[in-house]
């Protein structure tokens, strides 16, 4: 018997790995994070399925699932929105099953912010404006923030950041980031992306708090960062023509030259 933590990808059903979806078929139980995995993912669940929403549930309960499961034999598919590494709350079910001897695995989802990108069809390193991206989120009233990481410091990088689990602080959002970035900076609010009725609200730091749907108060990831809207960016040295490189020698001289694939 064995847990296989699965990214469930940001809410459409076909942006599962296939990985993730044949798991999910093959396990007699699914336990799924009710409150941002979408119903619609479960259709790859077998018939007759053991189908729990954990959203309502405390780590105990859930574990207690587990344990029944594992006394059964019976494999379990554990489902989190996106994907695994960030705000999934594995570590901490992780830890127990540890504790309890009961084998895993974690297979990766798509995680929202790339969804996001993916809808608004932007890349978000581009050469000479951003090469980092930034995943993070603003304290809430179940989570403060470890010192250091606030948005000041992270806007002072001039990274692109995709700020989680923070739609209604996107006035201290504001406060926060205008100050380095400027009032100017483009900012793109995606409300559920891929599922049926997604949205995306394009601002800027100075506007996005008038322009913003009240109605949006969760699932919504905020990006910010020039990015957004640049277009007279550098191309990057990987696809010029005169770019000496390891796929790609330019000359006999190259440091390159007579570099096969099986040397890496
Ligand atoms: C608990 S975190 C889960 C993050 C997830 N593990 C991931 O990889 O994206 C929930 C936050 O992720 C973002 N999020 C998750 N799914 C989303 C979606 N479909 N559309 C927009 N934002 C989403 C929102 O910021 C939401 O508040």
């Amino acid at each position: 018997m064995t847990v296989h933590f699965i990214g469930a990808g940001p809410g459409a059903p076909d942006l599962l790995t296939l990985r993730g979806r044949d798991l999910i078929a093959a396990c007699p139980v699914c336990l799924y994070a009710g409150s941002l995995v979408p119903e619609a993912v479960l259709a790859h669940c077998p018939d007759r399925a053991r189908i729990v929403n954990t959203a309502s549930m405390d780590l105990d309960a859930i574990i207690a699932e587990v344990q029944s499961a594992h006394a059964a034999g019976q494999d379990v598919a554990r489902l989190h929105s996106g994907d695994l590494s960030v705000w999934s709350a594995m570590g901490e079910q992780l830890r127990r099953l540890k504790a309890l001897q009961i084998p895993f695995t974690v297979t990766p989802g798509v995680p929202s912010f790339a969804a996001a990108a993916a809808a608004l069809g932007a890349e978000l390193t581009l050469p000479g404006v951003a090469q980092s991206v930034v995943l993070t989120r603003t304290p809430g009233r179940a989570s403060s923030m470890p010192a250091g990481e606030t948005l000041a410091n992270f806007a002072a990088t001039g990274a692109t950041l995709a700020i989680h689990l923070s739609i209604v602080n996107i006035k201290q959002v504001v406060t926060d980031l205008t100050p380095a970035y400027g009032a100017d900076c483009p900012v793109a609010v995606i409300y559920r992306v891929s599922w049926p009725d997604q949205r995306i609200q394009r601002a800027t730091l100075g506007t996005v708090e008038q322009v913003l749907d009240p109605d949006i108060k969760r699932t919504a990831l905020i990006l910010v960062g020039p990015v957004l809207e640049a277009s007279d960016f550098a191309e990057s040295c990987l696809y010029a023509a005169d770019y000496d490189r390891r796929y790609r020698p330019q000359s006999a001289e190259s440091p390159w030259a007579g570099w096969s694939h099986g040397d890496d």
